[in-house]
């Protein structure tokens, strides 16, 4: 995971915004306490799920969110459905579809490593999500892919290999990833996959990954443009099925999915062509042509996607060669019990299978084999990343700020020192929520056991240093970031898309307006496919542009007084150059940085959390 935490936060070229929009979350109520059954009021969705011939339930990107969200601030209630929940969903789902006589896949695109406690929250010696990977693997998945996160430390890749992808009989896809075990290289998963529906339709299957360049020493990925030159691939796709299913871990704007699909198209001009892509965790839909659609479905099982399509009847059956438009649907599902009974026609009593609740079950178990509701303190209110304003009392940057000069100094011989500290804004990767903060919110907020180093300089250059990393140049920003996308960084286009629909939002309604209405927070999506696309209406999220690195309080100090100038390790030579650039009585090197303390960038908000919030 260390090579991703490259992620200087690159969000933040954004213009302040001063609007002060007030939304339905600061009315929310805290009554609901057990997140299983939620007590508040979740609303519906607004209306059934188009179904076609061939329909196909998605995730992506779930992270190890599998016991839903569990905190009682809006919007984690709507996301609350856990994978015991989504089990009872897809069996009532597949009997609707055998009543239908239709077909319904279920395909996953990838990322199921690095988020929670339930991943990452494994004793010493453990491999993560090895033990939650067990829950996905009871789910009738019929495609999966690889995604990036499985390949950051080789031996999460190695279990893959060995443990997971067996599982799936072919069907966990990896085809353009492979694994070198005593020098071999060798296809993680499958690289295709053919089968037939229930309903005899013909289906090949791929699962690819985007040119991801931050995976480990001995797993290998091979740039799309060259698989879609490879002979296998040409053998794969040269017999025409019924439908291509094109799943993989690659967003499905702006990335390399053209190059497959014209690869196919080449061969097969009308043959339909579904994609089921990932990575970037927004909701998005397009459609390459008339007889294709892609859909990619968000992040941390914070939505289900659904696609349908009506395909003519399969090859034998159909009377003559249809090259009209398909019929297509998409939807954006909001993951809870509310929205799983209401597609399902059933009821809170009804809803759920043994199966599912025996996933639940061991889920819980999990977590509390891992301990993960030890509680370091109560968070006394919402910490978020952009909802608040930075700096502000409800920024998580700003509580960040605050966290550094106590819990890197505990314990420290140089906590005397006058000191700055910095660390990135993309090193948090969640919102903090009111209500008890325990080992797995700490994993959610925090994940990235970065540690911390130190020079000593004037305060004079220290100042400086800050805004220095927050105004790199266009150019240097743009090669930065070209790079962090290689890595697999993701929160600039994530971070771009809810700042998309904010302001889509105030432009239509203004500011406030909506809020007043019945709807409720979460995600307001736009996509460049016809109709709405989200499953429950929502006005958006308030958004506020945050800076790439933050600091703590600078000291009062005169600019000729030594001080610490604390840094998260990871951006060394970025601050070595810059403090280099700032002052010229000394050329700074590598040899003056010294460790400045043992803790962790992922143990410093529960060490604040234990003394302030107790
Ligand atoms: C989503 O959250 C809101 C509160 O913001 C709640 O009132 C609403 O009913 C939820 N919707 C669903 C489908 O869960
Ligand atoms: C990887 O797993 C092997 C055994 O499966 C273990 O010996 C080794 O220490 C692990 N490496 C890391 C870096 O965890
Ligand atoms: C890669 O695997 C080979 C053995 O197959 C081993 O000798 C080598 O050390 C490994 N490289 C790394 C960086 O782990
Ligand atoms: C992946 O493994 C296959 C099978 O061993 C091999 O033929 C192929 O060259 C490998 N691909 C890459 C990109 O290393
Ligand atoms: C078929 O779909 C394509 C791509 O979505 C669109 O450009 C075209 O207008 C459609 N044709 C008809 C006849 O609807
Ligand atoms: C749903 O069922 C559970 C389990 O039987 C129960 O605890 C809960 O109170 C029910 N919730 C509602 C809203 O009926
Ligand atoms: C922020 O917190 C401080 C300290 O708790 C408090 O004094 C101040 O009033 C708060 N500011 C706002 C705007 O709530
Ligand atoms: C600091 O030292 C005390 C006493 O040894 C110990 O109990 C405490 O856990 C330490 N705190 C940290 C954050 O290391
Ligand atoms: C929200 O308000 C509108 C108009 O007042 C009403 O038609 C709709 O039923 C309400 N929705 C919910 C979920 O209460
Ligand atoms: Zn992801
Ligand atoms: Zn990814």
């Amino acid at each position: 995971m260390r090579s991703l935490i490259v992620s200087l936060a690159l969000a933040g070229a954004v213009v302040a915004c001063g609007d002060d929009h007030i939304h339905a979350r600061d009315g929310h109520d805290h009554s609901h306490t057990k997140r299983e059954f939620p007590t508040a009021k979740l609303t519906p969705p607004t209306r059934p799920l188009q179904w076609g011939t061939l329909n196909i339930i998605h995730t992506t990107d779930s992270h190890g969110w599998l016991l839903g969200h569990q905190k009682t601030s809006f919007p984690e209630p709507n996301y609350s459905g856990d994978l015991g929940d989504f089990a009872s969903f897809v069996t009532h789902m597949k009997e609707i579809a055998k009543a239908k006589d239709v077909d319904l896949l279920l395909v996953d695109s990838g990322d199921l490593h690095d988020g929670t406690g339930l991943s990452d929250g494994f004793p010493p010696g453990g491999i993560d999500a090895q033990a939650s990977n067990e829950f996905y693997k009871q789910l009738p998945y019929d495609v999966m892919a690889i995604g990036n996160h499985e390949l950051y430390i080789y031996n999460n890749t190695l279990d893959m290999y060995r443990n997971f992808a067996p599982h799936f009989k072919g069907r966990y896809l990896s085809s353009n990833v492979n694994i070198t075990i005593d020098g071999v290289s060798r296809p993680v998963g499958g690289r295709f996959a053919k089968f037939t529906t229930r309903k005899g339709r013909k289906i090949t299957a791929l699962g690819v990954l985007f040119n991801f360049k931050g995976n480990a020493a001995n797993t290998t990925v091979q740039p799309v443009a060259d698989m879609v030159k490879e002979a296998w691939f040409s053998n794969a796709i040269a017999e025409e099925p019924d439908v291509f299913l094109l799943a993989g871990h690659m967003p499905i704007a702006k990335d390399n999915w053209p190059l497959v699909f014209d690869a196919i198209r080449a061969v097969h001009p009308t043959t339909p062509i579904l994609i089921l892509g990932g990575h970037t965790h927004i909701r998005d839909c397009l459609q390459l042509d008339g007889r294709s659609m892609s859909l990619e479905s968000g992040r941390y099982m914070e939505t289900v996607g659904w696609m349908s399509a009506d395909l003519p009847a399969p090859k034998g059956h159909q009377h003559g060669h249809s090259t009209k438009n398909i019929t297509f649907s998409r939807r954006y599902l909001d993951p809870n019990r509310v929205t799983y009974e209401y597609h399902t026609g059933r009821g809170n009593f009804s809803f759920d299978t043994a199966w599912g609740r025996s996933i639940t079950k061991g889920l819980e178990k999990l977590a509390k084999t891992f301990d993960l509701s030890f509680q370091y303190g109560t968070a006394p209110h919402d910490f978020t990343i952009n909802q608040a304003p930075y700096p502000s009392n409800n920024s998580v940057l700003s509580l960040v700020s605050e966290v550094m000069p106590y819990s890197l100094t505990v314990n420290n011989t140089r906590a005397g020192n006058p000191n700055i500290m910095i660390t990135n804004s993309g090193s948090l990767r969640f919102d903090l929520y009111a209500g008890p903060f325990t080992k797995n919110d700490q994993l959610t907020v925090s994940p990235f056991a970065d540690s911390f180093l130190y020079l000593t300089v004037p305060f004079g250059a220290a100042k400086k240093v800050l805004p220095t990393l927050n105004h790199a140049g266009a150019d240097e920003r743009r090669s930065l970031e070209t790079e962090l996308w290689a890595r697999g960084y993701v929160e600039t286009r994530y971070r771009e898309w809810i700042e998309e629909m904010y302001r889509r939002d105030i432009a239509q309604n203004g500011a406030g307006l909506r809020a007043a209405g019945n709807l409720t927070v979460g995600y307001v999506t736009s996509d460049a496919c016809p109709g709405v696309g989200d499953d429950t209406p929502h006005v958006p999220l308030a958004f506020n542009p945050i800076p790439d690195f933050i600091s703590s309080a600078p000291p009062d100090v005169s600019d000729d007084t030594i001080v610490d100038l604390v840094f998260v390790d990871f951006i060394q030579t970025q601050l070595l150059s810059i403090v280099n650039s700032v002052q010229s009585a000394k050329v700074f090197t590598t040899a003056d940085v010294l460790p400045y303390t043992n803790v962790l960038a992922t143990e410093i908000l529960g060490i604040y959390a234990q003394h302030a919030w107790n």
